[in-house]
């Protein structure tokens, strides 16, 4: 997703705009841009593709002044092209803008300023931006800016500079995040924290409605209708250094290994010290409004849906409430049955998606209250949810989820166990014996990580292959669903996840000689019936790998041609160990095609359009 860097200050801000850039790298981007203001007035250089473009093309010619913005973009409206990078400006060169999010009513606007003669170089919706603002100035930029802001409708964060006030950078936040950083004598605007890391730990963060003007000398921040907001200002207690590689080749393979310290941190200090219940602080809902949901809806997009669909068996097994999982670009277009005894769960991993917000926001107006599992403090789903359990991953720069993904099944356990202890449908033994299982977790992800080498080399025979399938049944297809999105998004093989039991209404023509089909079969009392559907692949010719529980081994090399074992865990709890080996898979298979497995085609980190 796009990002943006802003700096008004005492140095040369085109490093700084650079630096921070590549921080937000992250956020998946096809294109680059910057403008400062420079002796000859306010100057602009893009590129298509990665950041080293852009940085080539200022080698020769360098924009040299103090102030300036700076964007990466992930095109939305118009192809990626040196074109439709941001910043952009109007005709008169004397406005320049980037933009994350969208301007749903861009057409229109287009249409009017085009009929009042303005010419547009670029397919964006954001360069109508740059010619709203230049319309309405009248020699003051907040004042044009909110004024063009009251035209338009979606979802923005605006960086704007304009020529004429060299001095004063104006920052807009609607619908998509948006900080301020403040040093001594210099401030920063940034999409997110990492960009500016380097320069300040002071921030604040801009609500929706809100914007700053800033100049070398302070922040003013004021609402798009001009009145003035007071707020503290933000410390930032966590360092870059966390949001480093650490001594590995990839920031995946990083964040894989870092999965045992994510779930103790996430078990940390909500379990009681007796070990017999579940504490969470950090949840308002009391004991009688939890006794009133009659059912739950968990939203999510993705990687956070597949963490979903785990938390319905966690939530229906521990809690007996039914549970429904909606994919949240589908749930508000399909009238939801939502009321007041609705409880509706939010997972995402930034709490930036937009269909995810959307969703939330849906929820919300129905009456139903929400809850937010998220890895983001501060984030939109996070701040709009009446309750939030943060899981502590820690900063995911990958842009396939792994540690954000383990540490969603880690907070709905938590929570499955919750809801049971307060409404009862739990023995306290039985919750003890969870929370237990649950404590050994990390350990047991420690000991499959310790035979990654093994994973590597079947990593190494799959990445041969053009097509295979995950499949198993129960929460087992749960995780082969995320198994199989893992493998797709970094190694581009095609891949489907099935419901082991649904293989032979259709599938199966697809099974031939040589087709790998990795089968999870951690669940026992559904063995024998995945058996023979591991049997209807092989008899097709397939190559099975079976993903087993340590000590059944025996029953099922009988069937499989490979297989690879996770510590034996209690059923429920399976998942956060069975899905490490897959996302190893997924990890070596890209690396062996030579893949770029941090930053994969086509994606972003954070989906901020709907
Ligand atoms: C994860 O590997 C994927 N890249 C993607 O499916 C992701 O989970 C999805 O876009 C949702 O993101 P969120 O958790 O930040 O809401």
């Amino acid at each position: 997703m796009c990002g943006i860097v802003g700096y008004i200050g005492f140095r040369e801000s085109q490093p700084i705009l650079i630096e921070g850039l590549k921080k937000l790298e992250y956020r998946g981007y096809d294109s680059a841009g910057i403008a400062v203001h420079t002796e000859r007035g306010l100057e602009v250089t893009k590129a298509v593709g990665r950041l080293v473009n852009l940085e080539n093309r200022l080698t020769g010619e360098p924009l040299c002044g103090t102030i300036g913005i700076g964007h990466t973009r992930w095109a939305t409206h118009g192809k990626p092209s040196d074109a439709n990078s941001h910043p952009h400006t109007d005709n008169s060169l004397k406005f320049s803008v980037v933009h994350n999010g969208i301007i749903e009513n861009y057409l229109e606007l287009k249409e009017e300023l085009m009929l009042a003669g303005h010419r547009f170089l670029s397919e964006t919706d954001t360069e109508v931006i740059s010619h709203l603002i230049s319309v309405e100035y009248e020699g003051d930029i907040v004042k044009a800016v909110q004024k063009a802001v009251r035209k338009m409708r979606g979802a923005f964060a605006l960086g704007v500079l304009t020529e004429h006030e060299p001095d004063r950078l104006v920052a807009v936040r609607y619908a998509s995040p948006l900080i301020i950083g403040v040093g001594e004598g210099e401030k920063f605007i940034a999409s997110d924290i990492p960009a500016i890391l380097e320069y300040t730990r002071d921030i604040y963060i801009l609500e929706d409605g809100e914007m700053a003007v800033l100049t070398r000398e302070g922040v003013e921040l004021l609402t798009v209708e001009g009145n003035p907001v007071a707020k503290d200002v933000f410390r930032v207690n966590w360092d870059l250094m966390t949001a480093e590689k650490g001594g590995y080749d990839h920031f995946m393979l990083k964040e894989i290994y870092e999965q045992p310290r994510a779930y103790r941190d996430t078990m940390r200090g909500r379990v009681s010290e007796d070990g017999r219940s579940v504490v969470l602080p950090e949840l308002s809902i009391t004991a009688e409004q939890l006794r009133a949901v009659s059912r739950v809806h968990i939203v999510a997009c993705g990687t956070a849906m597949h963490a979903g669909m785990v938390g319905k068996t966690v939530i229906e097994q521990l809690a007996r409430i039914p549970v429904e999982v909606d994919v949240a670009s589908e749930y508000r277009y399909r009238s939801p049955i939502i009321t007041k005894d609705t409880l509706v769960i939010v997972v995402s991993q930034s709490g930036e998606t937009a269909d995810t917000l959307a969703a939330l926001r849906e929820a919300k107006r129905c009456g139903a209250r929400v809850l937010a599992i998220t890895n983001v403090v501060g984030s939109s789903v996070a701040r709009e949810a009446d309750d939030v359990i943060i899981t502590l991953a820690g900063p995911e720069i990958a842009v396939a989820s792994t540690k954000a993904y383990s540490t969603m099944l880690i907070a709905f356990f938590l929570l499955g166990l919750y809801m049971a202890q307060t409404l009862g449908t739990q023995e306290e033994a039985e919750i003890a014996r969870v929370l237990a299982a649950m404590d050994s977790l990390p350990e047991q992800v420690e000991s499959i990580l310790g035979q990654a080498e093994t994973v590597k080399g079947i990593a190494e025979s799959i990445a041969k292959s053009s097509s295979l399938f995950f499949i198993g049944r129960g929460i087992d297809y749960a995780v082969a669903l995320e198994g199989s999105l893992k493998l797709k998004e970094i190694s581009y093989i095609h891949s489907e996840a099935y419901a082991a039991g649904e293989l032979k209404h259709g599938t199966l023509a697809l099974i031939e000689d040589g087709v790998p089909v990795i089968a999870l079969l951690t669940q026992e009392d559904l063995f024998e019936k995945t058996v023979s559907n591991i049997k209807e692949v092989k008899a097709r010719g397939a190559e099975v790998l079976g993903l087993v529980n340590e000590g059944h081994e025996e029953a099922s090399a009988k069937t499989v041609d490979r297989q690879f074992a996770i510590p034996r865990t209690l059923p429920l709890l399976t998942p956060a160990l069975s899905v490490i080996p897959l996302q190893l898979l997924s990890y070596y298979a890209s690396l062996a095609l030579g893949h770029d497995v941090d930053k994969p085609r086509n994606l972003a980190k954070s989906v901020t359009v709907e």
